[in-house]
């Protein structure tokens, strides 16, 4: 996730698009860059922040410009791989949101014919296939360009000679601001200070903005459309009107699991996995979930071993690493614990450019984009998306199909539960094989946010001592798809229903004695993947249940989003 921006108009187009990108810091803060039209293209770019990058520039512009709030996801974060990206002839100027995935294709066919290429990143295609076709008219070149691209983008273009500032959408937000002067941007807080006039760009449109005009198209037919007024503040607009970014980020888990899955290097990284005879994983908190999952579906030989306590249990083989952050501290001694004594490091990351990217001897990525709410969400299920998909890759199998949707379905009766478990002292998950997984996580994400005791258990360990204390009332939340697993869980299930728990069960919907030993039931489709289909109500019943009680789900007590302290 990026921010981009373009505005065409009478004000200092340096200063509009400095204060419009201050607006969209939060949807990536690695490098940040402007581009104006003036007698030439002209640009300032870099990593570092919004202000340390742009707070002082000044370019000859007339009227019109581009900006980008960078979220690296091809290209470490400097200042060659920020953007705006140019063609070598300094003609075109791009940013772009979302992933290109037919880039390197694209790249080879440009480079045979003669252009230059100075990034890592996807996006400088981009400038350089515009710049291609530019004989047929800029509009027309760019139309052309836009219709060779794969993958999901919003992208904005400027044109050397023109005051217009291209547009084109697919899978990637992208709105118009609109009164006497026009605006173009990932989302309505970077010019909702100038007008509350906005109109939504849908997929597969392209146009353009100058002073005073707009125009959109899809399949080279006109689109009409008028504004819509924004009612929200800067702040609900920041988070698209959700009440919380957790609750945002939840929502988002779609978009983030496929730009996960289709990311070319989960194949040559499974490649890598199938030369060894034994992996060991390391990583914290939701990330050792993450670990834990991949060990229930490989094939292969693998220890998981929690990186606070990896000093202590490592007893060599190379290393799978798992952080969201890059910077876990724990995650981060245990990494290099493993180096020193000569093993290779590999990493599974969502920041780029992060520590243990640098540390790793190969890293892969979620594509999950900033994650704001501390409590981890749409990276978890990232993490096991490409974790899957590399299982996938590894057995030769098809990559797999992963629906959340469904989950998100039941948020409405979710906050309607979240009501009776609000007084709850305690509560307990349980679930068997993979799906214990999921009870771990279900009970750190309302522990930390809602602050209510809750532990996660393996079905069948129940009786080993905790079923002393289930009692009356106590929450039991029973995570039992239909799979090989079942018919042991409802035994368990019956277990503590016998104790008059109050039993929440998540099952595949057409399960009517689950649903008849439940007390709240949620039904979800038949699935594959539990672990990250079931994730979704798990995580919408622990935001509800915080929200419900008080707390800020997005800002726990005592815990930061990146723990660099061991
Ligand atoms: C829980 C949560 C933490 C992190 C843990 C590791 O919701 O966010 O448990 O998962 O601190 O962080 P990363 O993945 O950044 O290494």
């Amino acid at each position: 996730m990026c921010g981009i921006f373009g505005y065409v108009g009478d004000k200092d187009v340096c200063k509009v698009l400095y204060q419009g990108l201050k607006s969209l810091e939060y949807r990536g803060y690695d490098s940040a860059g402007i581009a104006v039209i003036g007698d030439s293209l002209s640009f300032v770019k870099d990593a570092g922040t919004v202000d340390q990058v742009l707070s002082s520039i000044k370019l000859p512009s007339k009227r019109a410009g581009i900006a980008h709030t960078r979220w690296a996801t091809h290209g470490k974060p400097n200042q060659i791989n920020s953007h705006p990206h140019f063609d070598e002839n300094m003609k075109v100027g791009v940013t772009h949101n979302g992933i290109i995935e037919n880039y390197k294709e694209l790249k080879k066919d440009l480079m045979a014919k003669g252009h230059t290429f100075k990034s890592q990143t996807d996006t400088e295609v981009i400038p350089h296939l515009i710049e291609d076709y530019l004989k047929l008219g800029n509009f027309e070149a760019f139309k052309k360009a836009v219709s060779m691209i794969k993958g999901s983008y919003a992208i904005v273009a400027i044109i050397d000679g023109s005051e217009k500032i291209y547009f084109a959408r697919k899978f990637s937000p992208l709105v118009l601001g609109a009164n006497d002067e026009y605006f173009v941007a990932s989302d309505v807080t970077a010019f909702l200070r100038w007008t509350n006039q906005a109109i939504f760009i849908e997929d597969g449109e392209v146009g353009y903005i100058q002073s005073k005009k707009y125009y959109i198209e899809k399949g080279g037919v006109e689109v009409k459309r008028k504004p819509t007024t924004i009612e929200w503040s800067f702040e609900e607009a920041a988070k698209d009107g959700f009440d919380h970014f957790m609750l945002k980020e939840i929502f988002e888990q779609p978009t983030t699991i496929r730009n996960t899955l289709v990311s070319k290097k989960l194949e040559e990284f499974a490649n890598h996995l199938n030369t060894l005879d034994k992996l060991v994983l390391t990583s914290a908190g939701t990330s050792y979930h993450a670990a834990n999952a991949f060990k229930y579906a490989s094939n292969i030989p693998i220890d998981v071993i929690v990186a606070s306590e990896f000093t202590s249990l490592y007893r060599g083989g190379e290393i799978l690493a798992i952080s969201q952050s890059g910077e876990t501290a724990d995650t981060m001694t245990a990494v290099r614990y493993a180096k020193s004594l000569g093993s290779k490091v590999d990493a599974l990351v969502n920041v780029v450019g992060s520590t243990l990217t640098r540390i790793a001897d190969k890293t892969i990525y979620t594509h999950a984009g900033p994650e704001i709410g501390v409590a981890a969400s749409k990276t978890f299920t990232a993490q096991l998306a490409a974790l899957y998909a590399v299982d996938a890759h590894m057995k030769g199998n098809p990559l797999p199909q992963i629906d959340v949707k469904p989950g998100l379905l039941h948020s409405k009766e979710i906050k309607k539960l979240a009501t009776k478990l609000s007084g709850a002292k305690s509560m307990f998950y349980i679930g068997r094989g993979p799906n214990y997984v999921s009870a771990m996580e279900g009970a750190l994400k309302i522990k930390e946010i809602s602050y209510i005791h809750a532990e996660g258990y393996q079905g069948g360990e129940l009786k080993h001592g905790p079923l002393a204390l289930i009692e009356k009332g106590v929450p039991v939340v029973a995570i039992c798809p239909s799979d090989k697993y079942r018919e042991k869980m409802i035994g368990n299930i019956e277990e503590v229903k016998t104790r008059d728990a109050y039993i929440i069960g998540i099952g595949q919907e057409d399960d009517n004695e689950l649903k008849s030993l439940s007390d709240t039931f949620f039904g979800m489709p038949k699935t594959d993947y539990p672990t990250v289909t079931y994730a979704v109500p798990l995580q919408l019943l622990a935001y509800h249940t915080a929200v419900i009680m008080g707390r800020n789900p997005d800002k726990p007590r005592n815990l930061a989003k990146s723990v660099t302290v061991e």
